[in-house]
């Protein structure tokens, strides 16, 4: 098994820590891989397929996608016009060269990227929220901004503060792989929801659906309107799709220190389960490791 690679949205609630452990169960030789909860992708870029059938409910997030993946066939132009812009609004950017000054790093030890940044962050923001179709515009400021989420107010404005973290290696590394990926793959995105999305796929034989819904029993961002109306009309969906012989792997959390999703606990128990160690993160507390039970349940042999 290859290396497994980071999705270039470091998306908050990514596998990429558990990847590993979860693709060991996917089916070998799938001909459709279908992801109907794929935020940033970590998942499908470490899966082998024929081809890739993805769907996000969350239109930038579709929007972003697609415009990487247009861009993996000129990614020389993809980094030069990112390099250009990070210079213009005077954004540090380490995987170039272009550090923090060593006297603001001495006296913000620990948050010199943001301190040096912000100014210019502001101002970029301030830019996309008046130009729209800029996605490069976005995907820097998703790079730079806090946790590097995708958020917007309620007049639809992008309002994330910015994060303390700048355009490095890793960033560079990640998008290298994604284009890569995108050249050689056959790949397709939608914005829908999940049972629209779901229903208008034509199953055969070696097909494979994974997914990691949002878990009922944590706070993300995109976990706010997910309730428990959600979790059993998703449950009951892959129960069909159990019958006509479809073969699925769903990721979820079972239990916190404090909370129990029962409602999955119960259903999972027809289907095989798979214990995933992880270091879940409490999105309150990301400096504590709750106690908490992870599971891929699948319902093949493998
Ligand atoms: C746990 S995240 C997926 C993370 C992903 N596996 C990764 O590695 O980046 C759940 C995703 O479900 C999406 N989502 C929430 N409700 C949805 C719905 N009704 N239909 C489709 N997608 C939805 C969210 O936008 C979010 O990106």
């Amino acid at each position: 098994m290859s290396k497994a690679c980071r999705s270039p949205f470091f998306y908050v609630g990514d596998k990429y820590k558990i990847i590993d452990q979860i693709r060991l169960y996917f089916p070998q030789n799938i001909d459709k891989y279908v992801e109907p909860f794929v935020g940033g992708g970590s998942s499908f870029l470490n899966a082998e397929a024929k081809e890739y059938i993805l769907n996000d409910i969350d239109k930038n997030l579709i929007n972003l996608h697609n415009y990487l993946r247009k861009s993996s066939n000129k990614e020389k132009v993809f980094f030069n016009n990112a390099y250009n812009k990070i210079n213009e609004y005077n954004l540090s950017c380490s995987a170039i060269g272009n550090f923090v000054d060593p006297d603001l790093k001495k006296k913000h030890v620990k948050t010199y990227y943001a301190h040096n940044n912000k100014l210019g962050y502001l101002k970029l923001r301030d830019y996309y929220n008046c130009n729209k179709s800029d996605l490069l515009s976005l995907y820097i400021l998703l790079i730079y901004g806090f946790n590097r989420m995708l958020r917007y107010n309620s007049i639809g404005n992008f309002n994330i503060p910015v994060g303390n973290v700048d355009f490095n290696t890793n960033v560079k590394k990640s998008l290298q792989f994604y284009f890569e990926f995108h050249r050689k793959k056959k790949v397709v995105f939608h914005n829908k929801d999940y049972k629209k999305f779901i229903k208008s796929i034509d199953f055969s034989k070696n097909d494979f659906i994974y997914l990691d819904p949002p878990y009922l029993i944590t706070n993300s961002e995109y976990n706010k309107l997910w309730n428990e109306k959600d979790e059993k009309e998703l449950l009951s969906l892959l129960d069909e799709l159990n019958n006509k012989g479809v073969k699925f792997a769903i990721s979820n959390l079972i239990s916190t220190s404090s909370k129990t999703n029962n409602i999955f606990n119960e259903w999972a128990k027809k289907y095989k389960i798979i214990e995933i160690s992880s270091n879940y993160i409490s999105y309150h507390n990301n400096s504590k490791n709750e106690k908490h039970r992870e599971v891929l349940v699948i319902n093949y042999d493998n």
